[in-house]
C-alpha cells in the first residue's frame, strides 16, 4: 500500500521495542509516519514531553519517512487533522486492550468520521510489555535489553539514580 500520513501517538514514557516494531511496519502501509507524543490525562510520567521527543529525535534521526512531534493541547483527531494524516495507527497487544482501544477509535471516528483508525497486532514476543513494567524492572535492576533501546535504558537509569 504505501501511501500518505499517518499519526502513531502514544505516551512513549519511554519508547519501547513494541513500539518501535509497530513503527517499523506502519511504514509498510504508510508513505510518512508522525510519532506523536501525546498527554494522557489520566497518566503521571516520568520523562517530560521535551526530553521524550528528544528520545525519539534521536532514535529516528536517520529516517525521514518518521516525523516525531507533540501535541499538548488538543485532540488526537484535531491534530491528525492539523497534520493532514488520514488514519491513526495504534497497537494491540492482548484482549484486554480491546476495550480501550475500541472505546477510543469509535469517539474519534465520531469526532472525525474521515480519519481512521488502523490496528496492529503487537508482535507476540513484545505483547506482555509496557512503559509501566519497563520502568519497574530498570528500577530494581532488572535486565531489559531485549525491550528497550540501549540509549532509551541509559535515559532511564539516569532518570531513576
Ligand atoms: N508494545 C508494547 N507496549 C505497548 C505497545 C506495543 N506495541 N503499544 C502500547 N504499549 C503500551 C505502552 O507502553 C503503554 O504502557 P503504560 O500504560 O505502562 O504507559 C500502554 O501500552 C498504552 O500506551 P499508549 O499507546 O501510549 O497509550 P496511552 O493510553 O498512554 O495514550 C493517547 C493514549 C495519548 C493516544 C490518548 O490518550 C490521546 O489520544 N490523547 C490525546 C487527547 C485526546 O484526543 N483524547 C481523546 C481520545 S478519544
Amino acid at each position: 500500500m504505501n501511501s500518505g500520513v499517518a499519526i502513531y501517538p502514544g505516551s512513549f514514557d519511554p519508547i519501547t521495542k513494541g513500539h518501535t516494531n509497530i513503527i517499523e511496519r506502519g511504514l509498510e502501509l504508510f508513505e510518512h509516519l508522525i510519532v506523536a507524543v501525546a498527554v494522557n490525562s489520566s497518566k503521571k510520567t516520568i520523562f517530560s514531553v521535551e526530553e521524550r521527543l528528544e528520545q525519539l529525535r534521536d532514535m529516528f534521526a536517520d529516517n525521514d519517512r518518521v516525523i516525531v512531534d507533540s501535541f499538548t493541547d488538543c485532540l488526537l483527531v484535531d491534530y491528525a487533522k492539523q497534520r493532514k494524516a488520514h488514519a491513526i495507527l495504534r497497537g494491540l497487544r492482548t484482549v484486554s486492550d480491546y476495550e480501550y482501544e475500541f472505546q477510543m477509535a469509535h469517539a474519534n471516528r465520531h469526532l472525525a468520521p474521515d480519519i481512521d483508525t488502523i490496528f496492529m497486532m503487537t508482535e507476540s514476543k513484545y505483547s506482555h510489555l509496557s512503559s509501566t513494567l519497563i520502568k519497574e524492572i530498570v528500577r530494581y535492576g532488572g535486565a531489559c535489553h531485549e525491550m528497550l533501546d540501549p540509549q532509551i535504558e541509559q535515559h532511564l537509569k539516569n532518570k531513576m539514580k
